[in-house]
């Protein structure tokens, strides 16, 4: 069968890397894909918003299956008008995907299902935000309602960051029509993990936990990033916790939906607060993370494309897949002065010494061909990735390796998955 992967991105040749190693695969296209991905997918120039061209090369290509990786296309309806079209797709349709689209129905979804999450307050008006902070303690956190790249959610330590916030959002509309409505919540404690699912909409199966590094700096310092790096599996969430987690979040946010008539297919992805009082939502994805997709493929030893056929078509079997018993270590090279300005077009070496060395994958995020060579083009630009008997040991296999690429500028987070080393150091 031929397969399509819409995005551009780390997470995308994850993707096309796990989805090559089935052999029930023939060609994989990628749309518009960079130049890692181009080493096992044929990159096609379509952007991942341009959903009426996506469909007519899969109509003419024989695509069986597309899937989707970033979140815009999802929440546009791709989903909705390859269905229309009788083009097999896998990920939500746009109603659901409005758990992502929009903070406010997501929370609203939360109280009325009673999912465990940070208390929070619903504004349309800015002056009445303002007159909140006059009677509510800092630290809050303030989150633009609609999609903001990731930027929307701004953490206050005190009231005058909190009028900022409100102020970038709602009256300089940084974020656009994203911040006609805001949220106001409190700001929780604890340890944050990504809690990803499968689901059809009935069966639940989890993957692997995981947790990413979203702050540009060593200590979790610094501006917020897409990601700097992320390890698998996180030792804060045992089995116990993990059916919690199902039982009190997963099981009822789907049920939910389901009640308001959209039934949930895809990936579900929970970022999660592990609090004193248990886990809470932060926010909801209705995608593959990134890079957490990074750290999640290597170690699934099923077949994916089997896996996302079987959520299509309602069968998904509820059970615990099958992973290896290894960790993994994924750390993002970075491009000079990201998340701020940067240049691309940056020369990267040392690619060919990573290549085809055992349990090391090179995930490329922002780069493409020029002339033969291979050049930075996005702020995240590398993900390096290593498979390991323990973090640490992951963790060594990959600072070795991100030791052999260079391009101008390069920085990178050194502390990715200590957190996990140290707990697991405690334990012993
Ligand atoms: P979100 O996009 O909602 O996940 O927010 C981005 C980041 O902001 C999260 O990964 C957390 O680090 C932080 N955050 C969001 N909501 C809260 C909260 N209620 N309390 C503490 N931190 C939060
Ligand atoms: N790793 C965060 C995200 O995928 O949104």
């Amino acid at each position: 069968m031929n397969v399509l992967v819409v995005g551009s991105g780390g997470r995308e040749h994850a993707l096309v890397w796990k989805i090559s190693r089935s052999p029930k695969v023939d060609k994989i296209y990628c749309a518009p894909g960079n130049a890692g991905i181009a080493e096992i997918a044929e990159c096609v120039n379509i952007q991942p918003g341009d959903i009426q061209k996506l469909a007519d090369f899969a109509f003419a290509n024989r695509i069986a299956l597309t899937v989707v990786g970033p979140e815009i296309p999802l929440v546009e309806g791709i989903v909705d008008f390859f269905q229309s079209k009788g083009l097999k797709i896998f990920g939500p349709v746009q109603k659901a995907a409005l758990l992502e689209a929009s903070k406010v129905f997501s929370k609203e979804m939360m109280i009325k299902y009673n999912v465990p999450t940070a208390k929070a307050e619903i504004f349309t008006d800015n002056n009445a935000a303002k007159n909140f902070l006059r009677v509510t303690d800092p630290p809050l956190v303030i989150k633009a309602d609609g999609l903001a790249a990731g930027k929307g959610v701004m953490v206050a330590a005190t009231t005058k960051e909190a009028e900022k916030a409100i102020g970038i959002i709602m009256e300089e509309k940084q974020f656009g029509e994203s911040g006609n409505r805001i949220i106001i919540e409190e700001c929780l404690k604890g340890e944050e993990v990504s809690f990803i699912v499968f689901t059809d909409g009935e069966n639940i199966v989890p993957m692997v936990t995981s947790q990413d590094h979203k702050r540009v700096y060593d200590g979790g310092k610094g501006s917020n990033t897409g990601g700097m790096g992320a390890y698998s599996p996180a030792p804060v969430i045992n089995e116990n916790l993990s059916g919690k987690i199902i039982d009190e979040i997963i099981r009822p946010i789907i049920s939910g939906l389901a009640a308001e008539g959209i039934r949930y297919k895809g990936v579900l992805y929970a970022g999660l607060m592990i609090t004193d009082q248990g886990p809470k939502v932060l926010e909801f994805n209705v995608r593959y993370g990134d890079p957490e997709t990074q750290v999640i493929m290597p170690c699934l030893k099923e077949d994916l494309v089997d896996l996302m056929n079987d959520v299509i078509d309602n069968k998904l079997s509820p059970r615990q897949l099958s992973w290896e018993d290894r960790s993994c270590v994924c750390v993002t090279c970075a491009s000079g002065g990201y998340p701020g300005k940067y240049e691309k077009g940056k020369l990267i070496s040392g690619l060919e010494e990573l290549r085809d060395l055992k349990d090391i994958m090179v995930f490329h995020a922002g780069t493409k061909k020029q002339e033969e060579k291979v050049v930075t083009n996005g702020g995240r630009v590398l993900g390096v990735t290593a498979l390991g008997k323990d973090i640490a040991q992951a963790a060594k296999r990959v600072y070795q390796a991100v030791e052999k690429i260079d391009f101008e500028g390069m920085h990178y987070r050194k502390d990715i998955g200590l957190r996990a080393i140290e707990k697991s150091a405690i334990k012993k």
